[in-house]
């Protein structure tokens, strides 16, 4: 028989909740479709951070390399700090792993108020604001970088833009034409694929000319070497108001990595919560498969989670793998549980299932299929 090794981070908050059901769901697809899951956990999150002051150890990563895919649950406690765990751990492994293109389906599995949506974002996943170098301080700092400031660059010290020195904060956003490049590459093929007459790209060039517009001429190429499908560019404030109008017009959405976290987290509202929407995170080499949600410890410890994102992340997990029937079947029996009746729903979808309840509903439709 089959196995696979899957590496399960289920990291913080409700990420250990809702990856327990997915994980339920996975083994019994494995069980209907002849494969078996070798799992290796991983205790990376606030727990393991607060009692030994280590984040992730370069050994876990190479420890790692030998996996076929990563399922994480979900990454951040309101004991840490802001971006200690979240950059450590979630944003380290999609840096390490150069997974360059973040896969955020969304579709309403019951109509909403807003109507309907069936849309894939794809978020550019390394580069940004993301690359993480940034400093504060108090008057001047070196800077590694030439910056234009109002069409003439400065060079050297920030100092100049504060007189008197003032405290400061600054962040390098940066996007490099071959990264843009391939995460459009992937939206056009996903296009192709879904066969979607266009990819919407989500920009801000007219405000952020520098950044935005080499991430905008990286799609224009791209899109050149596409027949049948077309690039549509919107700015990302308006997009979002079109998506909140007319979400139903749109099916691949391409994102430079900061309005793709933001635009993802707005149709997820929109196609019917946070515990719907799943994700992966796909690059060459690992891949890493996640809800798009976070650990959520508002609600984290009750049972009360919508495990639904986590267990569709388990199947995008399993067609990443090749075992398309059985993600397929996983997806059926999560469509089959969603449209029966309202009580049977996820507390997050006004029914009265917790988070363990919908994970054995999921199974029992999974096995009930034909
Ligand atoms: P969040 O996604 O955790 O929560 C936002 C809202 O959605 C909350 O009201 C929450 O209760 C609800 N929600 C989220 N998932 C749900 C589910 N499965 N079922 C029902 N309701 C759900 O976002 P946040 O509050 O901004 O972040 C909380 C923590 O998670 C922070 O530490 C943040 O950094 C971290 N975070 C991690 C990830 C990740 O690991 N991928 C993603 C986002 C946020
Ligand atoms: C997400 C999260 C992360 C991100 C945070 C926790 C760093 O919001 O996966 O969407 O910004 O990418
Ligand atoms: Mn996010």
């Amino acid at each position: 028989m089959k196995s696979y090794r899957i590496g399960l981070i289920p990291g913080d908050g409700i990420g250990p909740e809702v990856t327990a059901q997915a994980v339920k769901v996975m083994e019994a697809a494995g069980s209907l479709f002849g494969f078996s899951l070798e799992l290796t956990h991983y205790p990376y999150g606030a727990e393991h951070y607060l009692s030994t002051r280590q984040v992730l150890p370069d050994h876990a990563l190479e420890e790692m390399e030998g996996l076929d895919a990563l399922l994480l649950g979900a990454i951040g406690d309101p004991r840490v700090q802001p971006g200690i765990l979240e950059r450590g751990i979630l944003l380290k492994l999609r840096f390490h792993f150069d997974q360059y293109a973040n896969i955020r389906p969304v579709r309403s599995f019951t109509p909403g108020p807003l109507g309907s949506v069936n849309a894939v974002v794809i978020r550019e996943n390394t580069e940004d604001l993301y690359v993480g170098i940034g400093s504060t301080g108090d008057g001047a700092v070196n800077l590694p970088l030439e910056v234009t400031r109002g069409g003439y660059v400065m060079k050297g010290q920030l100092s100049a833009f504060t007189t008197p020195p003032k405290r400061f904060a600054m962040q390098v956003a940066w996007h490099t034409l071959d990264g843009a490049a391939r995460a459009c590459q992937y939206a056009f093929d996903l296009a192709l694929d879904l066969g979607a007459e266009e990819v919407t790209l989500a920009t801000k060039s007219n405000a952020v000319r520098d950044l935005y517009g080499i991430f905008e001429n990286a799609c224009h190429q791209v899109a050149s070497q596409y027949e049948s499908v077309s690039l549509r560019v919107e700015n990302v404030d308006a997009l979002c108001y079109k998506l909140v109008r007319s979400p139903g017009d749109f099916r691949v959405i391409l994102c430079p990595n900061m309005f793709g976290d933001i635009v993802s987290d707005l149709l997820a509202g929109i196609g019917g919560g946070m515990g719907l929407a799943p994700s992966g995170n796909v690059g060459d080499r690992l891949s890493m498969f996640e809800p798009v949600h976070g650990s959520a410890p508002d609600i984290a410890g009750q049972d009360r989670a919508n495990p639904v994102a986590s267990i569709l992340s388990g199947a995008m997990l399993l067609r990443h793998l090749g075992e398309t029937s059985a993600a397929k079947a996983m997806e059926d029996a999560v469509q089959r549980y969603l449209s029966g009746p309202v009580e049977e729903l996820p507390i997050e979808m006004g029914g009265r299932l917790g988070t363990r309840g919908a994970g054995d509903a999921v199974v029992r439709r999974l096995e009930e299929s034909p």
